[in-house]
């Protein structure tokens, strides 16, 4: 597997990096950084890549999600790389009737509302995603020494979709399903928990040195209803992937009530997003777990001299934390100018040499 302890295989070529010893909680030379989303939209060199290719088809390209996984690893410096794919990819590929609006999101052809709506729903087998076995081994190979993360939707948030049918502001449907009929509500997340376990199984087997799940829109929840309908759904999947050895990461949006569940479920490092500080965060999330987050990415359009100030109001509240990887408190929006991500990434990393 792709990353063993020293008490295991030899380490791997990425073993060394800032950014797996900031997840392990061990001393870094300087802060990593890296930005969800940091591959697609605020690139001019995607959209050159991409023009007249569907989002979705895009992600079955290998060489294509190579070049586009590297861009901003090329551009701004960062600590990792982002495989470059989408939560829905392993649902299209075990033939979900979905697509990817452009300006909208996933949307399901028929949502799945019924017991007999989950026949949508079959076991994920490598041979349905041999592009992302192989796009990672064109990746790993390109990367050397700078870490691959891959990722999956966590059940909740692939179910938000599923059940809504697109995207939702109030995820009532899901909602009326997971108190209505929590039966059927625990069937789907617990087979959306295996899919997404084999979706980063193929991922980290091909050579990714970390993973991350998205529960993206979890903070819908209240901790109670999280604890008692979502929690081991996404336990089964860190569950299934704790032998590899890779940092778990485990991020949401909204989440400042669940952070301690969060890093309960399973995860070696939990994402923050703005709206907690990230010393606050740490006290809610207890010892033992390494932090990431928490820059706000609308930060990014007022100017180099508030974005060095709210960079080291970041640092200076991650100071007494076991372990910080910098990262947007979510994705990179599509309008950012992405001379002010390069200039971010330059400015935590001189900040905080050792
Ligand atoms: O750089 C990276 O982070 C890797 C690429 C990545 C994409 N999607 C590519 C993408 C990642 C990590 C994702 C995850 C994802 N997809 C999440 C979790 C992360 C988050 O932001 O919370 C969610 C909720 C989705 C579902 C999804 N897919 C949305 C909401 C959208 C945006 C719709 C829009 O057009 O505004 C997508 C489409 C998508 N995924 C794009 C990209 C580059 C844009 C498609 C395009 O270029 O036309």
């Amino acid at each position: 597997s792709a990353n063993e302890s020293p008490a295991g295989r030899p380490p791997t070529a990425t073993y060394d990096s800032p950014f797996l010893k900031a997840c392990r909680r061990e001393p870094v030379p300087h802060t990593p950084v890296w930005f969800m989303r940091q591959a697609g939209r605020s690139l001019p060199e995607y959209h050159k890549v991409r023009a007249g290719i569907p989002m979705l088809e895009s992600c079955t390209r290998p060489e294509l999600v190579a070049e586009i996984t590297l861009q901003p690893v090329r551009r701004h410096h960062v600590d990792a790389a982002i495989y470059y794919s989408d939560i829905v990819v392993p649902l299209k590929a075990i033939g979900v009737d979905l697509d990817i609006k452009p300006g909208v999101g996933p949307v399901v052809e028929k949502p799945i509302r019924t017991r007999a709506d989950l026949a949508q729903l079959r076991d994920l087998t490598p041979e349905d995603i041999s592009y992302v076995t192989e796009a990672v081994g064109l990746l790993t190979a390109e990367l050397g020494a700078t870490p691959l993360i891959g990722f999956a939707g966590a059940p909740f948030t692939l179910a938000s979709y599923l059940v809504e049918g697109g995207p939702s502001r109030t995820y009532e449907n899901a909602k009326a399903m997971m108190y209505g009929d929590p039966e059927l509500w625990a069937d789907l997340l617990d087979r959306l928990a295996d899919i997404t376990a084999a979706f980063l199984k193929v991922q980290i087997e091909a050579g990714a040195s970390a993973v991350q799940l998205f529960d993206s829109w979890a903070g819908a929840l209240s901790p109670a209803d999280y604890r008692r309908s979502v929690m081991s759904a996404s336990a089964k999947v860190f569950d299934a992937v704790a032998g590899y050895g890779v940092p778990r990461i485990h991020f949401g949006v909204g989440t400042g009530e669940l952070l301690g569940l969060m890093g309960e479920a399973g995860a070696d490092v939990v994402g923050v997003d703005w709206r907690v500080p990230l010393d606050e965060a740490a006290r809610r999330i207890g010892p033992g777990k390494a932090l990431q987050g928490n820059f706000d990415p609308t930060v990014l359009f007022a100017g180099t001299e508030v974005v060095e100030t709210k960079a080291r109001e970041v640092l200076d509240a991650a100071a007494g934390l076991e372990g910080h990887v910098f990262n947007l408190g979510h994705g990179v929006m599509p309008k950012t100018d992405p001379d002010a991500l390069t200039r971010l990434a330059e400015y935590v990393h001189t900040r905080t040499a050792r």
